[in-house]
């Protein structure tokens, strides 16, 4: 009990330092050097945070495919595209397209627009809605550079 008080004495009496140096301060003409480094201080800071979200939008940007990583995302891809001449059945009868050697440009953008709602087919908007940027690209990559 008696080192509780001494604590929280011991906390108060520093509140109460820190405000006396804060008001201490108000009261004390105006200093410029403590400004000046201020401003220092946030303009190094502004020119942190812009450098990093240049670096965010660049990469953003130029998203480049890695036809390796795509290997463990074809798994769900093969079930219809791998099968020349196969037809999925649901809702319709549906000719699958043969993707595998189409350009990447095409594939991606493909992709992007079942992922907009631009293409309508119901399952390829399932399939693209749930992919990110990098997941189309390494999948543009991998089926382009297919026979
Ligand atoms: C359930 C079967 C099925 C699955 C699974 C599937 N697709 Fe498709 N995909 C289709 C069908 C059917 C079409 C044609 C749809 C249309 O007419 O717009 C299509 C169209 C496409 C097209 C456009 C082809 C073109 O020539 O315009 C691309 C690209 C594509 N799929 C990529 C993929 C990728 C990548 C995956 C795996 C992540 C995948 N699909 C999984 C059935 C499927």
């Amino acid at each position: 009990m008696g080192s509780l008080c001494v604590a929280s004495a011991l906390f108060i009496g520093k509140l109460q330092g820190n405000q006396l140096k804060c008001c201490f301060g108000l009261t004390r003409p105006f200093d410029h050097s403590l400004l000046d480094n201020m401003k220092k201080l946030f303009t190094q800071l502004f020119a942190i945070l812009t450098l990093v979200s240049v670096a965010q939008a660049a990469s953003a940007a130029d998203v480049v495919g890695n036809a390796k990583a795509a290997e463990n995302k074809v798994a769900m891809c093969i079930g219809c595209h791998a099968i020349a001449g196969y037809k999925a059945t649901y809702p319709e009868v549906f000719q699958v397209p043969m993707i595998g050697g189409q350009s990447a440009k095409y594939i991606e953008s493909a992709l992007q627009a079942y992922r907009k709602g631009d293409r309508k087919h119901p399952t390829m908007r399932g399939i693209a809605g749930s992919m990110s940027d990098q997941d189309i690209a390494d999948l543009a990559a991998y089926y382009s550079m297919q026979k």
